[in-house]
């Protein structure tokens, strides 16, 4: 059945947002593109798919660009039966070690990629309830984000970050999971080529791997039971 999605981080063309927003468009879906600032290719969507995709324009920093978004979308759309929170951010120095890094670029990083995707979340969630099928959030996560497997110490504040969308997840599994209307998991989508780099040694591209996690999104959507951090290949990962 067809649905309206809505998908943060799709301004850049090749990357994994941007990829999940021709996915979805070229199954016939409604797809809501986030995006900060212009983004040619997603134009050259929009002349390709007219009303079916609409670009809105949103800072997941601040709460009052993510609420005046989802008050605009409101007047094109009464539902929204799928929210992927995709954008991420991380500081200049994500490959530097503890004493090398500095520390005041991790609270940004950790607001924009894990507050940023509860501000999200909060704001749309009105447009979610009115889904007419059980409504699906996915948190795009990561292997970087599980406290048990960590094996880095760079990437301190990325690791930080995606842990703290990990907890945000739980937290709302456990607030929404009664009702049965909303359904929510964090993924680690894959390891990816989102730089668009041939010498990338990702194996996936991420046109591909939008479509591999289309397919999961659709299987776990009624699943309120089974684990929360889930891989792209429906395996549980450790929190
Ligand atoms: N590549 C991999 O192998 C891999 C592995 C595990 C997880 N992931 C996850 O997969 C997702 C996609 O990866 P990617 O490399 O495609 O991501 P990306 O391009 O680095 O980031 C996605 C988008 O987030 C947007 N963004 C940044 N700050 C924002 C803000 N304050 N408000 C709104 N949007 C903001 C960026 O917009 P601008 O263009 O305006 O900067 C960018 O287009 C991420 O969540 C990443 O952590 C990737």
């Amino acid at each position: 059945m067809l649905q309206n999605v809505l998908i943060t981080g799709a301004g850049k063309a090749v990357g994994l947002g941007f990829n999940l927003v021709l996915r979805y468009l070229e199954a016939g879906d409604t797809v809501v593109a986030t995006i900060r600032k212009p983004c040619d290719e997603l134009d050259d969507l929009k002349k390709q798919y007219k009303d079916k995709l609409i670009v809105l324009t949103m800072d997941i920093g601040s709460t009052s660009s993510v609420n005046n978004a989802a008050s605009a979308l409101s007047a094109d759309i009464d539902h929204l039966d799928l929210l992927i929170n995709n954008a991420v951010t991380v500081s200049p120095d994500c490959d530097k070690g503890f004493f090398e890094a500095d520390l005041d670029f991790i609270s940004r990083t950790v607001d924009i990629t894990a507050v940023g995707a509860m501000r999200v979340i909060k704001a749309f969630y009105p447009l979610l309830e009115k889904s007419g099928k059980t409504a699906l959030i996915i948190n795009i996560s990561s292997e970087a984000g599980s406290i048990s497997k960590c094996y880095r110490t760079n990437m301190i504040d990325y690791g930080m970050a995606k842990a703290a969308l990990n907890m945000a997840t739980m937290n709302l599994y456990n607030t929404f999971k009664d009702e049965h209307k909303v359904n929510i998991f964090c993924v680690h989508p894959g390891w990816i080529r989102t730089d668009g780099r041939p010498d990338n040694p990702a194996p996936l591209s991420s046109y591909e791997a939008a479509e591999i996690l289309r397919a999961l999104f659709e299987k776990k959507r009624e699943d309120f039971e089974c684990h929360r951090f889930i891989t792209n290949l429906d395996e549980d990962y450790t929190f």
